[in-house]
């Protein structure tokens, strides 16, 4: 079995991060999206991985290489238009040649994997075998509707009024049968070839579709709210490490890691809380449910329930909450204490400021 890994589209719901950098590389628990995504296919014995890239290719490549470090072997694959997760799959015809092969959302976090599915389907081998999950908004996603029995009747991308709540999920696994299908369907209203209508035309044709429930924790990390929730809740299971420096002037209660290099000066850290490598807190209070990444600096500053990206600088701000701080950022009073706010702020960015 190989792999297909959508790692292109354009991430319109994490702007201004998707402006500079691809969604998939959003880090949770410090490590970035895709990396998850490829930890969980290595776990199912699969070696074959494609990833379909768009216009940031350049920084998927130069994150994950050629595989190595995941023990895998990356086959990229350019895709110069988002159109669409089908698309995806007519991108991909050469490298999947007439191998099964499970395709992979690269902004889906499913942290407890899909082993037992992907062994369900490689027993079974139906033309396609989705993934499903119960949801509080199915018009958000493709749902599925089934019958009495829990057969399959019938897949809708995004309806406007669901007949159910149990959402696709970014885990699709498909024999070879798929390329006719993606081949047979036009793009959707929103002009793009979805992958639920390559499913839907299967099933339509009588070829077997099968649904596996999962249980486990799931998000599509495509919004800012999911990203920090992915990143509390993966936090939850943190396993306490101090590789840095943390003086003893400072409180640390619940599971932290802080990185080689890292300094933590008269501060507090509230667990879970990672402080990433060669960052430097000092006079501050990090956490609870707070990832700082590398070679930041954090100053004064009282910051929970968030995210901060590499080099990102952060002083004398107090009250920072469900905030997620872009690589390189500064945040920080005026140079000559005025009380006014000085804002250089980028495109659809979202700041809220107390009134
Ligand atoms: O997250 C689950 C949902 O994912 C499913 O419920 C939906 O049925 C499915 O269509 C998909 O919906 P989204 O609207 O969330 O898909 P999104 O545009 O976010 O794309 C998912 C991933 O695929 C993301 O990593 C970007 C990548 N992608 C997307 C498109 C449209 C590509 O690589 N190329 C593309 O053309």
């Amino acid at each position: 079995m190989k792999a297909l890994v959508l790692a292109g589209g354009a991430g319109t719901r994490l702007r201004p991060f998707s402006y500079s950098m691809p969604k998939q590389l959003i880090p949770i628990a410090n490590k970035p999206v895709l990396a998850h995504v490829l930890e969980n296919i290595r776990d199912l014995a699969v070696t074959d991985v494609g990833i379909i890239v768009g216009d940031r290719s350049a920084e998927i490549v130069e994150a994950v290489g050629d595989g190595s470090r995941f023990g895998l072997r990356i086959t990229y694959i350019p895709q110069t238009e988002p159109l669409g997760l089908a698309h995806c799959v007519l991108l991909a015809r050469d490298f999947l040649g007439e191998d099964d092969f499970v395709m992979y959302l690269g902004d889906n976090m499913l942290p407890e994997g899909v082993r037992d599915i992907a062994a369900e389907f490689r027993v079974r081998r139906p033309a396609a075998q989705v993934v499903v999950h119960k949801v509080a908004n199915p018009q958000a996603f493709g749902v599925v509707e089934l019958g009495a029995d829990g057969s399959l009747l019938r897949l809708v991308e995004k309806p406007r009024v669901p007949r159910s709540d149990l959402a696709l999920i970014g885990v699709y696994f498909f024999t070879p049968a798929v390329h006719e299908a993606v081949a047979a369907i036009s793009p959707s209203a929103r002009g793009e070839l979805e992958i639920t209508d390559a499913v839907q035309w299967l099933l339509s044709s009588g070829a077997q579709v099968t649904v596996s429930r999962y249980t486990g924790y799931w998000r599509d990390t495509g919004r800012v709210e999911d990203v920090l929730e992915c990143n509390r809740d993966l936090l939850r299971d943190l396993e306490h490490s101090v590789e840095g420096v943390v003086d003893e002037s400072c409180h640390i209660r619940g599971p932290i890691v802080v990185e080689a290099g890292a300094r933590v000066t008269r501060s507090c850290i509230d667990g879970p809380a990672i402080i990433g490598a060669g960052t430097v807190v000092e006079d501050s209070h990090i956490g609870p449910n707070t990832s700082i990444g590398r070679g930041c600096e954090l100053r004064g500053t009282h910051i929970d329930f968030s995210i901060a990206l590499d080099g990102a600088r952060v002083s004398h701000v107090t009250g920072l909450h469900g905030s997620l701080i872009g690589r390189g950022a500064t945040v920080g009073p005026r140079p000559d204490r005025t009380a006014h706010h000085r804002l250089v702020v980028g495109d659809h960015t979202h700041i809220e400021v107390s009134a």
